[in-house]
């Protein structure tokens, strides 16, 4: 890394293929964490903040240069109770304004995707600004997925995507990406799952085409450096072929 602030990351001197550039986390378990412990499940939300919050730390360490976590699904906000629902956006709006003077000294760039501009406005507030305090740091991409669904997100940008095509036009896969939510992310390399199911529920379906997928049972709460790195090294050594045969053994020097 060249960059003199903490957490500055330099893409230009990336040669560590074997450290995934986007890293996806579906941050599960918080409920049953607290369930556990006989607290309320609002209680796991608060310490999955938590683990939140060491990952941001761990992902800068690591030198990842894009992370985006799951943190509110559109299910999640239609199919909760009001009680929890209102806890959660109450959560991420104190999140996001604890955390500005960490992502100042860790240089994060936030960002956020998803639907959330329909959410109430002191949570629309509390996003767009951390959005535009941190637009010109130079860091870690931070993203949020706040009332997001993948094929929602799929659905508008085919939308959109139709809607500028010349008639008898096709609307390929290039121009379908170029409408998603940030035509710019790259596409998920590793895509992490707390607690213990083995399933996408609906997060980043265009971008994880070719993610290679970590499942652990940790609860969320409990997700800390040896589960990350524990995903890391997974990683390293998969063979990763997009379709085409393996042009160098896993975790190979040449
Ligand atoms: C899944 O746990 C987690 C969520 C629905 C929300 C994710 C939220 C956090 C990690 C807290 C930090 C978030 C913000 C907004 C800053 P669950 O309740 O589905 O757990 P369960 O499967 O054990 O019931």
């Amino acid at each position: 890394m060249s960059s003199e602030k903490p957490g500055g990351i330099d893409d230009s001197s990336r040669c560590d293929e074997t450290l995934p550039r986007h890293v996806g986390f579906i941050m599960d378990g918080n409920g049953r964490w607290a369930e556990q412990r006989q607290f309320p499940r609002t209680r796991g939300h608060v310490e999955g903040a938590e683990s939140l919050r060491r990952l941001l730390r761990l992902a800068s360490d690591r030198g990842i240069p894009e992370i985006t976590c799951f943190a509110l699904s559109t299910e999640n906000l239609q199919l909760r109770s009001q009680e929890e629902v209102d806890f959660l956006l109450d959560l991420l709006v104190q999140h996001l304004q604890q955390e500005r003077q960490e992502m100042e000294r860790l240089q994060v760039c936030f960002r956020a995707i998803g639907r959330h501009q329909e959410l109430p406005p002191r949570v629309v507030e509390a996003i767009d600004d951390a959005v535009r305090e941190t637009a010109d740091h130079r860091g870690i991409i931070f993203r949020l997925a706040i009332n997001y669904g993948g094929r929602a997100e799929i659905a508008d940008a085919a939308t959109a995507a139709v809607s500028t095509l010349s008639p008898g036009g096709r609307p390929t896969e290039e121009v379908i990406s170029q409408h998603l939510y940030e035509p710019a992310m790259p596409d998920l390399d590793l895509l992490v799952r707390s607690g213990g199911e083995m399933r996408l529920s609906n997060f980043l379906l265009w971008q994880s085409s070719y993610a290679e997928l970590y499942f652990t049972d940790t609860l969320w709460p409990d997700f800390a450096e040896d589960d990350f790195d524990e995903a890391l090294a997974e990683y390293a050594r998969r063979s990763r072929r997009f379709g085409s045969v393996p042009t160098r053994a896993p975790g190979a020097d040449a």
